[in-house]
């Protein structure tokens, strides 16, 4: 089949990135002689006829900002046999000969769901704070989040440093412990609370304890929103070692901002590559990068639990303490 008529989309959290994602999908769309149409508000607009073709002008000026002017949101309907009949109807209507999603794995499993049922030729674009889609390495968005709790960190250590305290700091990451692992890395954290391992807060406070005798006074503990929240692990450290903690919570401002030269260019490449797979006719696939390289895993594949790779990021950040 001839492609002619793609459309766009973004759904589930933003990340920052897609802005630059979509501008690469327009612009390389258009030069490949298609007709390239946005999708309001995820699928929710598939669903309710909120499209609107794009031009060359309309992504213009978008390159550095955070979020996506797509909108994007989170459609419970599109995972009702009613919403995606709904949602195919709109494809129908427009000639839309292929889709380009741009997300995270609630988004590519509902894509995947949808392809299975109806046929459509899709192609997604890893796009996601957290990380977590397994076969790709890194996700569009990811960088520029961890640099932005990082930068946050090194704030609150100028506060840790000059009053001596102890402070737990959340981080997003849904079920990953991604983000908390690569800031507490790269922020100097004394420990770090992930998903992945057992936590063991005896242990942490007793390193606390020694370390005050020994005249290690301050104190940075990430930990990942699926582990724990932050208020419960100071509050429990305060109950067991007596020492006064702050708990902090990042929340979305980690979302937000302007993407990093990393996740720009990452964008720009995807999406040029996700519109050259709906020409090739593939489909049902993921593209992102892995080992230094663009790569495609299906959908399949990319929905799974991703495992998170240690690479020795834990024994790093207890031996440099
Ligand atoms: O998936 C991105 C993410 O920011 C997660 O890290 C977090 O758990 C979730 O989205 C928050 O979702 P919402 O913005 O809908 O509250």
């Amino acid at each position: 089949m001839t492609i002619k008529k793609i459309a766009v989309l973004t759904t589930g959290g933003d990340a920052p990135g897609m802005n630059p994602v979509i501008r690469s999908v327009v612009r390389y769309g258009i030069n490949q002689k298609l007709e390239v149409m946005g999708v309001f508000r995820g699928w929710w607009g598939l669903i309710n006829d909120e499209l609107k073709v794009l031009d060359q002008r309309s992504v213009s000026g978008i390159i550095n900002q955070g979020g996506t002017i797509l909108k994007t949101a989170r459609c419970a309907e599109f995972r009702t046999e009613e919403g995606q009949a709904r949602a195919h109807e709109n494809i129908k209507k427009y000639n839309i000969d292929g889709l380009v999603v741009i997300g995270g794995n609630g988004s590519f499993s509902a894509a995947h769901a949808f392809y299975k049922k109806y046929n459509v030729p899709i192609i997604g674009i890893a796009a996601s704070i957290d990380n977590d889609i397994n076969g790709i390495d890194y996700t569009i968005g990811t960088d520029t989040a961890v640099n932005t709790a990082l930068d946050a960190i090194d704030k609150i250590r100028d506060t840790a440093t000059s009053m001596e305290r102890i402070f737990v700091v959340e981080v997003m990451g849904r079920e990953s412990g991604f983000i908390a692992l690569t800031v507490a890395l790269a922020g100097g954290c004394e420990d770090v609370l992930i998903p992945e391992k057992k936590i063991d807060i005896e242990e942490v406070c007793h390193e606390i304890v020694h370390g005050n005798l020994i005249g290690k006074m301050s104190w940075i503990i990430v930990v990942a929103e699926g582990a724990g929240k932050a208020e419960d692990i100071a509050g429990k450290i305060t109950e067991m070692t007596g020492l006064e903690t702050r708990a902090v919570v990042l929340g979305h401002v980690q979302r937000g901002g302007r993407p990093t030269a990393f996740s720009r260019d990452l964008a720009l490449n995807l999406g040029t590559m996700a519109v050259d797979c709906l020409i090739a006719g593939k489909t049902d696939i993921a593209v992102g990068l892995t080992a230094g390289k663009v790569i495609e895993v299906d959908f399949e594949t990319a929905i799974q639990k991703k495992e998170l790779k240690f690479n020795n990021f834990l024994r790093l950040i207890r031996i440099l303490t």
